[in-house]
């Protein structure tokens, strides 16, 4: 029985508390637009990403993974349009000189922030790339960006992975990594971050047949969806929308965002952008290098068209996060307890003798703790404290399962020898079942094939 609705406060608290996320340089009051991941968050996030690996490069043929610098030679930015389209309207307070995003403020007369009334200046347009410099030189020729997106690390890397594996079209490049944007109004926690990181996709496709590039984009677009179902996000939360002309990235000719129901609103989560030859005419023209593709079979030359499927990381951990908050009652008592998938739970199971003081029980227990383990490493131990307030310790962090080890465990009552309680996170429901029998059901739920 769910009984309060969920909240940013509550979410915001439950990742501090119970080390998922904290936010960023917090003893020196902190860093807008940063958070860093505790021990259970970077957890949760590898498992997401592992599962993204996994689903989109080991487990296809047509993909290959990279991992590109983040500092790139600036002509790459001036050649993606970003250096000089990258950008927010700004306006400023000119009695708080308070900076805001024009576009997100409610009235356009009154400051945000001392609420003063026409203070507000003209708009003008800010680049959101960070600018920093390479080397000894102090001049403008040392400029280079922090990567806005990780987009440009494949776009240039298009031709090297095609003269060293012949891929034929349609294949794509992948690559998880940080991106970074210097927002003017970082907000809602980890939704909107200076620093970010992304799972994005550069998929390649023959331009010569605009029908198959249609069925390719309408393809990732699922491809996508049963990405946020692996994770276990609720599909009703879920929303495509077709971004109009006027909202699109200025490489876009076709995008379609899935946005979804975060405490703070309907909001994108995931990317889907038709990028035509953009890239790789832009990048050519700048760099000189040719980067068309040969049909073998035609001998016909040509620049691919790329549709790109992006996934925000940290945007993810939010919706899984928020989508698995619960509260409800068990046993009587309130209870606070993440309803996590066991694929991206950051412990799949804990392990617990009943009394800590019984050296037997102990020993029984880090046997089937070593047993399990080979399952899966991720197998706590926790031996403090009575059993109810161990459950509700692995409850809160998302485990999906508990393993208690008792006296009947090691033969009190015969029949129940070498068995052990297995607990459901969700229910509390317990089962006697073998060593055996619970690392089939800790395999079954978490060991993605
Ligand atoms: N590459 C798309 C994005 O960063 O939004």
């Amino acid at each position: 029985m769910e009984t309060t609705p969920v909240t940013m406060e509550k979410i915001v608290s439950l990742a501090k508390r119970k080390g998922f996320i904290y936010p960023g340089s917090e003893i020196y009051g902190g860093l807008a637009g940063t958070y860093d991941y505790g021990p259970h968050g970077v957890a949760l996030k590898n498992n997401i990403k592992t599962l993204w690996w996994k689903t989109f490069v080991s487990d296809r043929d047509d993909m290959y993974g990279i991992d590109a610098a983040i500092l790139m030679n600036p002509k790459a930015w001036e050649a993606s349009g970003h250096v000089a389209g990258f950008s927010d309207p700004l306006v400023e307070c000119s009695a708080c000189k308070g900076r805001f995003r024009a576009d997100h403020l409610e009235d356009k007369n009154t400051c945000p922030s001392c609420g003063k009334k026409g203070t507000l200046g003209e708009a003008r347009q800010f680049n959101m790339m960070f600018k920093t410099k390479a080397g000894a030189a102090d001049d403008d020729s040392a400029t280079v960006y922090l990567r806005p997106e990780t987009a440009g690390g494949m776009f240039v890397n298009f031709k090297n992975v095609v003269d060293s594996f012949h891929p034929k079209l349609p294949f794509g490049l992948a690559q998880i990594g940080k991106a970074f944007r210097n927002e003017i109004a970082p907000r809602d926690f980890i939704f909107r971050l200076r620093e970010l990181e992304q799972m994005e996709i550069e998929y390649f496709v023959d331009p010569r047949n605009a029908d198959a590039v249609n069925a390719i984009f309408d393809a990732w677009f699922d491809r996508q969806i049963a990405f946020l179902k692996l994770l276990g996000l609720t599909e009703s939360k879920m929303h495509k929308i077709d971004v109009p002309a006027e909202d699109r990235a200025h490489y876009s000719k076709r995008s379609v965002d899935t946005e979804f129901d975060f405490p703070f609103g309907q909001k994108e989560l995931l990317g889907l952008a038709y990028r035509t030859d953009f890239d790789l005419s832009a990048h050519a023209k700048m760099s000189g290098e040719n980067l068309t593709y040969l049909d073998e079979e035609t001998k016909e030359k040509f620049v691919p068209h790329c549709i790109e499927p992006t996934f925000g990381l940290d945007r993810l951990v939010l919706a899984v996060l928020a989508d698995a908050y619960r509260e409800d009652e068990l046993g009587g008592e309130v209870r606070t307890y993440l309803a996590l998938s066991p694929r991206v739970a950051p412990i799949k199971a804990m392990v617990s003798p009943l009394l800590k003081n019984k050296p037997e029980l102990v020993a029984k227990a880090e046997e089937v703790r070593k047993a399990l383990r080979t399952v899966h490493p991720a197998i706590a131990w926790d031996d403090n404290g009575n059993i109810g307030k161990r459950y509700r310790r692995q409850d809160e962090i998302g485990t999906p399962f508990c393993v208690t080890i008792d006296f009947d465990t090691l033969g009190e009552t015969p029949e129940l020898k070498d068995t052990v309680t297995l607990r459901h996170r969700d229910t509390g429901a317990q089962e006697r079942v073998t060593v055996a029998e619970a690392a089939a059901r800790i395999r079954e739920a978490c060991v993605v094939g």
